[in-house]
């Protein structure tokens, strides 16, 4: 995996925003924070000053976006939990967390995917209910939390305004390795026809930017709502079937298996296809699993021929595409730090009501205005260099 190393200068500048943060809304510093996190450089910046202002920080790596060398540097302050979201849905998963938690103090969980949806009460009995409450950062995990009643405060910022230039970002990195994929076989956007699955905050960023390089850009959504707005977007919203069978390029961004088993069999021989997220979560079928016959694996891509005989190229192997460029989405993460701090903070100061909330919209607006004045002059994007 490439990864974004940010500039000292922004990573000073991101401190100095964290630092902003915990003088607006101080910290107990008696507390554990557990934290899901990718273990990529710019994710370190945050979790060296996460080390230095907890007592005790737990990290739980995502294991598809880890580099070596930042994960090194972690285990340096802090405790890595080595156990993967499967592990933490069985019942031995929190056993296993508990045992590395210390006996008194707050316990606050930073999740990103939904990782201890599952498990939370389990957790809160095991620690004598110390766990102040829990901050996620994603719409899958918010989904994974909304799927049983919550009896503990729960912050999510997946989806208010403050993570929506991250969203933004990221959908245009997953336009970039599409074009790159379809660079490395000679082919322009310019020739194809594109499906997107999923017209949220991912899928009509894709889709804009993908239509912006001058794609024939189809949507399928299955909220009719969606496909009503990506039509007054000027996008073609045809029924999926016929949609599949037209696309060279399919982006599927829904996190809820937007491709299913029976879409296989639409798909064209060469089709490429790119996921938003991890593809247990973006496809309704397994992948590389032995039934797939791999026939070459590029920079780009793993091309596989399925059951039927076709060949499909899967961007990254069928995981988040934006992962290809190491997921980075330069100093727009430091903001979606910034909103997880304080809502951490928010946790411990044990003023939030049980159930899922969101920041107040003042709250965001602080937020996004500390990090304008910190990062006002930078230049903001992580687009990769080449690959056009
Ligand atoms: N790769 C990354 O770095 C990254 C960053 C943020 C979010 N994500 C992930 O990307 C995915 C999309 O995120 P989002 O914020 O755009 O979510 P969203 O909820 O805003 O949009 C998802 C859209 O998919 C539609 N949808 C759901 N199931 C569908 C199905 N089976 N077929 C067709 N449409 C369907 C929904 O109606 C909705 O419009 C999520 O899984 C999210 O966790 C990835």
């Amino acid at each position: 995996m490439n990864v974004f190393i940010p500039s000292s200068e922004n990573a000073d500048r991101a401190r100095l925003l964290f630092n902003k943060v915990l003088e607006a809304s101080p910290v107990a510093t008696d507390a554990t924070l557990i934290l899901v996190t990718h273990a990529l450089p710019d994710n370190e910046i945050f979790t060296r000053f996460l080390a230095s202002r907890f007592r005790h920080l737990i990290l739980v790596p995502k294991p598809g976006s880890i580099d070596d060398a930042s994960l090194r540097a972690m285990s340096g302050y802090s405790t890595i939990a080595t156990v993967n979201k499967h592990a933490l849905r069985r019942p031995g998963g929190m056993v296993q967390i508990s045992q590395l938690l210390r006996p008194d103090g707050p316990i606050v969980i930073a999740d990103m995917g939904g990782y201890f949806a599952e498990g939370v009460d389990g957790l809160a009995s095991l620690v004598d209910g110390r766990v102040a409450g829990v901050v996620e950062d994603t719409a899958n995990g918010q989904v994974r939390y909304e799927g049983k009643p919550v009896s503990f405060p729960l912050i999510s910022i997946a989806r208010s305004p403050i993570k929506a230039p991250e969203d933004i970002i990221v959908g245009r990195i997953i336009a970039f390795a599409v074009r790159a994929a379809l660079k490395e076989v000679g082919l322009s956007l310019r020739e194809l026809d594109v499906l997107v699955v999923g017209f949220g905050r991912i899928g009509r960023s894709v889709a804009s930017d993908l239509a912006r390089s001058g794609a024939e850009v189809a949507v399928f959504d299955i909220d009719p709502l969606k496909r009503a707005k990506a039509r007054a977007c000027g996008f073609a919203t045809p029924r999926k079937v016929e949609a599949l069978k037209q696309a060279h390029c399919i982006v599927s961004a829904t996190g809820k298996k937007g491709i299913s088993a029976e879409d296989l069999p639409q798909l064209r021989d060469g089709c490429l296809l790119a996921s938003a997220t991890s593809p247990d979560d973006e496809f309704g079928f397994e992948q590389l699993d032995g039934t797939w016959q791999v026939v070459r694996r590029s920079a780009t891509c793993v091309s596989a021929r399925d059951e039927l005989g076709r060949e499909i190229r899967l961007v990254n192997g069928g995981k988040a595409a934006n992962f290809l460029y190491g997921g980075a989405v330069g100093p727009t993460i430091f903001l979606v730090h910034a909103a997880i701090l304080h809502a951490i903070s928010r946790l411990l100061s044990g003023r939030v009501a049980v159930g899922l909330q969101e920041l107040a919209t003042a709250e965001q607006q602080t937020l996004s205005g500390m990090w304008s004045e910190v990062f006002e002059h930078c230049s903001g994007s992580p687009l990769v260099d080449g690959g056009e």
